[in-house]
């Protein structure tokens, strides 16, 4: 194995002239930009129905367009009129992760949980940050990381410099996003129903 290894990373030197790791960094980069730039393209099908702006406000389901029920979201949630979802746990917001169409996109930042759906196409699946939705987040977003073992709420050795950006997502969310309900780590018996 580690001659394997050995081999091609000589081989990725030999042919980039780069250290494997700023190779893989670069990789890892093009997917990301790859994954936006195709998720912007749109159905032609979408694209020829009425604009976004007449009926984003439409409260009745029926009546949305294809267009608004895929980019706006499947629960008619415009901002502002996101349903609340009270307390829940970290098992109960894995529920809200995109695979079911009918639910909400929900995502936690320190704890206070976002109505993400109008976002679908960030976050629903197949979207580039589709590891996000129905997490909470904020250590993934602090450190600018998608690896698995940093997306939870850990802020545990976290610096200034990361806390803040941390405070610069949080406040793009409040400022995009509604907030729907809180992260508990346990339910109150008495707060069911
Ligand atoms: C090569 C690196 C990256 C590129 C080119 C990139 C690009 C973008 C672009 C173009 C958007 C859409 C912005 C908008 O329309 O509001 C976006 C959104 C976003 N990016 Fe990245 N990004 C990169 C890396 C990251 C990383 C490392 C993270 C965090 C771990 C991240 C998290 C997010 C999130 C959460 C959103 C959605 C924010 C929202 O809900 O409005 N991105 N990114």
């Amino acid at each position: 194995m580690e001659g394997i290894y050995g081999a091609v990373m000589e081989e990725i030197w030999r042919y980039t002239g780069l250290s494997p790791t700023a190779f893989f960094t670069i990789a890892g980069m093009m997917v990301v930009v790859y994954r936006i730039v195709t998720g912007m393209f749109v159905d032609p099908e979408d694209f020829n129905q009425p604009p976004v702006a007449a009926t984003i406000n439409t409260v009745d389901p029926i009546s949305k367009s294809n267009f608004v029920n895929k980019y706006f979201n499947s629960t008619g949630a415009a901002r502002g009129s996101s349903v609340q979802m009270g307390d829940m746990t970290e098992e109960q917001l894995r529920e809200y992760g995109g695979s079911d169409p009918n639910k909400p996109l929900l995502i936690a930042i320190r704890a206070q949980i976002y109505d993400v759906s109008s976002s679908r196409n960030f976050y629903g699946p197949g979207g580039p940050y589709a590891m996000f939705a129905g997490r909470e987040v904020s250590r993934a977003l602090a450190l600018l990381s998608f690896k698995p073992q940093d997306i939870n709420g850990n802020l545990e050795g976290l610096g200034p410099d990361e806390l803040g950006i941390l405070q610069d997502w949080e406040e793009k969310f409040i400022e995009k996003y509604d907030k729907v309900g809180r992260l508990v780590t346990e339910l109150r018996m008495n707060s069911d129903e």
